[in-house]
């Protein structure tokens, strides 16, 4: 196949959307970045494709260092697609910089709005009842867009945002590894092990049949919604505490809040390192 897309995605509206755009541009391979995922395809590929959501206001960690270790056809046309909540940042000119020390560029880049699933933070939004099938049919959109090779200025990150990089963002991605420290589980814990199985850092162990979390955490909430149990909760760790700022005080998991996940994409999808989409004969 001449189409690869590289994926990366915690609750699944990342998977989603790569399924749907591989659709529509007649079939690709999906490949799942996570850690020790190697690829060659995008040496050969016609279409090389990138689907993650926005962290930070970046690009997920695994993806970049994923990217940075691709080679990429010089002739391929590439495209990325970031889903989003509200700020896409900087996503797209961190691809594109990385393609462009490879001798080539991002053709086409577009964000798209989907649920917010970081529930750890709050309650998702908006509801995915009314959300879900509207990112579908945006993703629809931007498959056939890929498929005639639009090309298009991707958007760059906004001046609001980057006057206020340095205040808000670079004080919280400082103690990122301290994130997992927030994470222990009920005791409807079974112990059964997706959580370490589904982790795209391969950060969770098992221990005594718990998971232990070992601090390379990136947040991507993948253990927490798919948990069988709902067992995994949160409570905003010390050095989350001591920022105080409008992000971290909205932290910590009651057993209140939606776990929400993208109503079509399954644990066992997540844990795919790849599949292959083909198109469905009309
Ligand atoms: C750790 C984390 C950081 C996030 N940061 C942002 C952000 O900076 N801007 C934004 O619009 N959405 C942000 N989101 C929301 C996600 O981008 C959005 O929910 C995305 O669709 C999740 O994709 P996935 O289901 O493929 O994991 C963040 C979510 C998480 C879990």
């Amino acid at each position: 196949m001449k189409n690869v897309i590289y994926c990366f995605s915690g609750t699944g509206n990342s998977l989603r959307t790569a399924r749907i755009i591989a659709a529509r541009i007649g079939g690709a391979v999906i490949v799942s970045v996570k850690d020790g995922v190697t690829s060659g395809l995008a040496a050969k590929a016609d279409v090389v494709g990138f689907v993650c959501p926005v962290y930070e206001w970046d690009v997920p960690e695994p993806m970049k260092e994923f990217a940075e270790r691709l080679e990429v056809n010089p002739d391929a046309y590439v495209f990325m697609v970031a889903t989003y909540v509200g700020v896409h940042g900087r996503c797209f000119e961190t691809i594109d910089a990385i393609l462009r020390e490879k001798g080539t560029r991002l053709h086409y880049g577009k964000p798209l709005r989907c649920v917010a699933s970081q529930c750890v933070a709050y309650e998702p939004f908006p509801s995915p009842k009314f959300m879900v099938p509207r990112s579908d049919r945006f993703a629809r959109r931007i498959g056939d867009n890929i498929a005639k090779r639009r090309m298009n200025e991707y958007p760059k990150m906004s001046a609001i945002t980057r006057n206020r990089y340095e205040k808000m963002m670079v004080p919280f991605l400082n103690v990122q590894h301290e994130y997992d420290k927030g994470f222990y589980t009920s005791e409807d814990c079974v112990g059964c092990g997706l959580c370490s199985k589904l982790c795209p850092r391969g950060n969770i162990t098992i221990e005594d049949r718990h998971p232990v979390w070992n601090h390379k955490c990136i947040g991507c909430n993948s253990c927490v919604v798919y948990c069988p149990k709902k067992a995994i909760m949160f409570s905003t760790p010390e050095a989350y505490r001591k920022l105080n700022n409008i992000i971290t005080r909205r932290l910590g998991l009651p057993e209140s809040r939606t776990r929400y996940h993208n109503p079509h994409i399954t644990a066992k999808d997540i844990m795919s390192r790849r599949e292959a989409i083909v198109p469905k004969k009309r």
